[in-house]
C-alpha cells in the first residue's frame, strides 16, 4: 500500500516537500483523539520481551527515530503514534537558521539511500524549548534532544552556542545529544577531535546540570562514520573518562562507497551526507569498534542503514542497547516501526538469549 503511494505520489515530488506533506498527515491524524488511539494501538510496540532499560530510562522497545526528521519538535506524538518508542528531535542550534539553499535533499531510490545537505534548518533553541515546555504529551515516549552549532557562530565560540542550547533544552530532554558529526555545517566535525571535544562536553554537562538540577540528564555524543578507527577509539576513551552516558554511531557519511551502479551519477555526486543502505557496513563497524573499547560502561546507540529487524538485531549483537533509523522510514512508510518491533521480538525468541540485554554486544564478546 505505502509502496504504491510512494511510487505514485512521493517519488514524483521534491523529497523535502514530500517530507513536509507526509509529516503534516502524521500530525493531523495524531490530533484526532479516537483515530490516534486506534493507530497507536495498532502500531505501538507491545512485545514484553522488547522492554529495555537504557540511560536510566524505561522504554517499550530499543527502537526509535533518529534525529533530523522532527527538527523543531512539532510532531513527537504523531511519531510516537507510529510506534517509535523514542524520538530524537533536532538538531537544534543556539540560534534559529534557515539551513542551506534548496534543493538540499535527494533520493537515491535504487540504492535505498538519501543524500542531504539540509544544514540544520531549525527554529533555534529558544523556540524549540518553548514548544517543549508547553507540550502536553499524548503518548508516553522518550524524547531525546539533539543540539548542534549555529552556522554563523565562529568556531571559537562554538562551546557557548552549545551551552546556550543545553541550558534552554535540557529541562525538557530525557537525554541530550551533542552532535559534532553533521557534514553540512563547516568545521563542525573538527569538534570531534578530543582536544575540542573534551571542553565542549564538559561545558554542556555543566550547563545541563545547572538548568535541570533535579535530575541528571543523560548526555551522549553523536559521531561520524568517517572518523578514522584511532579517532573512534579516542572518542570512546574520552567518553569513559568524562563519564558520558552514551555514544550514537553514526551520522551520515561523506563517502560514496557502497552505492550500487543504479543511481544516476549526478545524484551520487551531490554534496552532503549519505544515509540509508550504503551506510550500513561502516556504521556497524564503528559500533562494533566502540563496544570492543567501552563494553557495558557506556550506552551505545546504533544508527545508519538500519532497514529491517535483522539489521537492528545485528546492531544489538554488535553492542547497541538502542537502535535508530531515519532513511528506511522514507522508503518503508508508516508501518515500518511495527514491522521492526515484530521482527525484533521474533528474532530474540529464536536466539539463544533470554533477554535483549543478554544479546547486547554478544557478537563482540565472543570474538574478543
Ligand atoms: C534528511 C536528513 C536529515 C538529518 N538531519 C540530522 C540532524 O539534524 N541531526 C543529526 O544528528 N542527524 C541528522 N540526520 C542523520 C540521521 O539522524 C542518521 O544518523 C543517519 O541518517 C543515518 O541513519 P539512516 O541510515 O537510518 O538514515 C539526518 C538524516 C537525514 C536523512
Amino acid at each position: 500500500m505505502y509502496k504504491i503511494l510512494f511510487t505514485l505520489l512521493f517519488q514524483r515530488m521534491d523529497p523535502e516537500q514530500a517530507h513536509h506533506l507526509a509529516f503534516r498527515w502524521i500530525r493531523r491524524v495524531a490530533r484526532v483523539p479516537g483515530l490516534r488511539t486506534f493507530v497507536a494501538a495498532a502500531l505501538a510496540p507491545r512485545h514484553k520481551e522488547l522492554r529495555t532499560e537504557a540511560l536510566g530510562l524505561r522504554l517499550h522497545s530499543p527502537f526509535g527515530l533518529a534525529a533530523g526528521f522532527d527538527k523543531n519538535a512539532v510532531g513527537i506524538d504523531g511519531l510516537a503514534m507510529l510506534g517509535f518508542d523514542h524520538v530524537e528531535i533536532g538538531t537544534v542550534t543556539g540560534e534559529p537558521q534557515p539551513g542551506n539553499p534548496k534543493k538540499r535533499l535527494f533520493r537515491l531510490v535504487a540504492d535505498r539511500a538519501l543524500i542531504n545537505r539540509m544544514g540544520f534548518n531549525n527554529e533555534g533553541s529558544l523556540a524549540v524549548a518553548a514548544r517543549l515546555a508547553s507540550r502536553t504529551p499524548v503518548f508516553r515516549t522518550v524524547v531525546g534532544v539533539n543540539i548542534g552549532k549555529t552556522k554563523a557562530v565562529p568556531e571559537d565560540e562554538a562551546v557557548a552556542d552549545y551551552v546556550k542550547s543545553a541550558e534552554r533544552l535540557a529541562p525538557y530532554a530525557d537525554y541530550l545529544v551533542v552532535n559534532v558529526s553533521s557534514p553540512n555545517t563547516p568545521g563542525l566535525r573538527d569538534l570531534q577531535a578530543v582536544d575540542h571535544l573534551r571542553p565542549l562536553l564538559a561545558a554542556v554537562r555543566e550547563a545541563a546540570d545547572r538548568s535541570a538540577p533535579a535530575r541528571r540528564v543523560p548526555l551522549l555524543v553523536k559521531i561520524a562514520p568517517d572518523l578514522a578507527d584511532e579517532d573512534v577509539d579516542a572518542v570512546a576513551d574520552l567518553a569513559v573518562e568524562l563519564g558520558l552516558d552514551g555514544i550514537i554511531a553514526t551520522n551520515t557519511t561523506i563517502a560514496r562507497e557502497g552505492l550500487g551502479l543504479t543511481s544516476p551519477p549526478a545524484l551520487v555526486q551531490e554534496t552532503g551526507g549519505l544515509s540509508g543502505a550504503p551506510l550500513k557496513a561502516r556504521s556497524l563497524d564503528v559500533l562494533r569498534r566502540l563496544y570492543a573499547r567501552v563494553g557495558d560502561r557506556i550506552t551505545l546507540v546504533g544508527v545508519g542503514g538500519v532497514e529491517n529487524a535483522e539489521d537492528a538485531w545485528q546492531r544489538i549483537l554488535a553492542g547497541a542497547t538502542l537502535v535508530q533509523g531515519y532513511s528506511a522510514f522514507v522508503y518503508e512508510g508508516p508501518f515500518w516501526g511495527r514491522a521492526m518491533h515484530k521482527g525484533l521480538a521474533a528474532r530474540l525468541r529464536t536466539s539463544p538469549y533470554a533477554t535483549l540485554a543478554d544479546a547486547v554486544g554478544a557478537d563482540v564478546r565472543t570474538t574478543a
